[in-house]
């Protein structure tokens, strides 16, 4: 740390936070009893706490966002200008940074046309459910207003997103939730088992999970079925990359009933998976919606885009003689500058620096070192991903796949703690099946970061399991 705050500035930032802040996701009782992490400074992948340790960031800002690593100064510095010019105009009038960061978003999405700022992605997918549910009245008199969403997937907090949410122990307690939100099944192949189609492996089961969506939409009716919401590669539900051939059928299914195709990529978005910019890329699918958040400035700004086609758009045009003809819709802080400046240099950083190859390299070679632990580790049941975006999910025996406790994982998450490394893991996700470690380092890893996070996972599941 650089020093500019004293140890004594920092007790009391400790214990105004313990006094007045409210934690994401924490429960406070044990506040009562430690103190929180205070998170005071960050450089490349690694962060400082009010003791002035020192950590390796193995999750991109614990929530898989800071991209392209800590105290960028050339981020800063497009912020900065563009917010002594500008900071804020409502976006039903342009700016300068907004019209290039979409003109140069788009060039990575052919296919794509418009985008759509807001400032979150619970926002940025309540911005695509609108529309679809505005698409119904206008074209379908309301009728074909049901969207479909993924058993394990996540899209947000907001009780709208929540409503599409497929985690379900994470929705207990907060419902009732927004009618016409239907849930298909997951399509995790390591769990086959357990949704009765343990004898399909490989395109096999792949086809199975999609024919299932199928199944979903014809039981519902066609004709009500507005779209379908899916993440390219499941996040916080425990890091699920689609089996071969899911999402080839998931398109022709979208077709044959008049379906939009809505992807979240909130956090695969933008380079996380590697090679590509968008997770939905590997796969060659068509999408009407792709919503994004985290990734898109690094979390140097707030700043979430719901893009669509122009077959959507012109949707929202086609009778400007009726009042309620266009999307009536506003986010206040859709229309803040910094946003799309530092979108735009975060992208600029990603091209010059080769992260999308980088990510691609690294994420193939902690997924190789990943899967080395699990000769080692009986608790390994299966580690997946794509990019710089992998899963540990640990079973208590590999025949029954039994999933370990969320203590055991939580317990394997403060070990890489207290190893110098932050780590995430699914929580409070989906009932019995918290058990995933999640990893997302930076695109800008290295070899040596990779070995320093897979060696403090690798020590504390030794400590944890034995
Ligand atoms: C796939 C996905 N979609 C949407 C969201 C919601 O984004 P936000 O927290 O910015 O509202 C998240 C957040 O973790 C996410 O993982």
């Amino acid at each position: 740390m650089d020093g500019t705050l004293t140890q004594n500035d920092l007790s009391h930032v400790v214990e105004a936070d313990k006094a007045h802040v409210w934690h994401h996701l924490l429960q406070h009782k044990a506040l009562e009893t430690s103190d929180p992490r205070i998170i005071v400074e960050g450089k490349g992948m690694r962060v400082w706490d009010q003791h002035g340790r020192e950590f390796i960031d193995a999750v991109s800002g614990a929530v898989w966002t800071v991209n392209v690593g800590y105290g960028r100064r050339s981020i800063v510095d497009a912020m900065s200008e563009q917010l002594m010019k500008l900071n804020y105009f409502a976006g039903s009038a342009g700016s300068v940074p907004g019209a290039l960061f979409a003109e140069k978003l788009i060039d990575k999405m052919p296919g794509m046309s418009r985008v759509y700022y807001t400032n979150s992605g619970s926002e940025a997918n309540e911005k695509a459910f609108k529309m679809v549910r505005q698409i119904a009245h206008k074209r379908y008199g309301g009728r074909k207003h049901k969207i479909l969403f993924r058993e394990r997937d996540y899209h947000g907090g907001t009780i709208g997103a929540m409503s599409a949410g497929g985690q379900l122990e994470r929705n207990l307690q907060y419902g009732p939730f927004a009618p016409g939100f239907v849930m298909v099944p997951h399509c995790l192949e390591y769990r086959a088992a357990d949704q009765g189609w343990g004898d399909l492996s490989g395109e096999a089961y792949g086809e199975r999970a999609a024919n299932a969506i199928e199944e979903v939409i014809l039981r519902e009716g066609p004709d009500t079925v507005g779209a379908l919401c899916l993440e390219p590669v499941t996040a916080g539900g425990g890091v699920i990359v689609p089996p071969v051939g899911y999402w080839q059928r998931v398109q022709e299914i979208c077709r044959r009933y008049d379906i939009l195709l809505h992807i979240d990529e909130v956090v695969c978005g933008v380079g996380r998976t590697g090679t590509h910019w968008f997770g939905y890329q590997h796969y060659g699918i068509e999408p009407d919606f792709v919503t994004m958040a985290k990734g898109v400035a690094s979390g140097y700004a707030a700043i979430a885009c719901c893009v669509t086609n122009e077959r959507v758009f012109d949707l929202f045009k086609d009778d400007p003689s009726d009042p309620l003809n266009h999307f009536r819709d506003i986010s206040t802080f859709g229309g803040c500058t910094a946003g799309p400046a530092a979108a735009l240099e975060n992208m600029r950083i990603i091209e010059d620096e080769n992260l999308l190859e980088n990510c691609t390299a690294m994420g193939d070679y902690m997924y190789e070192s990943l899967g080395a632990l699990a000769d080692k580790h009986a608790v390994v049941g299966d580690v997946r991903g794509k990019g710089l975006f992998l899963g540990v999910e640990l079973v208590a025996d590999r025949d029954t796949k039994t999933p370990v406790s969320e203590a055991q994982v939580g317990a394997t998450v403060a070990g890489c703690a207290a190893e110098g490394v932050i780590i995430g893991a699914s929580n409070r996700s989906c009932p019995g099946l918290n058990n995933v470690l999640c990893l997302a380092p930076a695109l800008i890893s290295t070899r040596d970061d990779i070995d320093q996070i897979v060696d403090a996972v690798d020590k504390s599941l030794g400590k944890v399991f034995g």
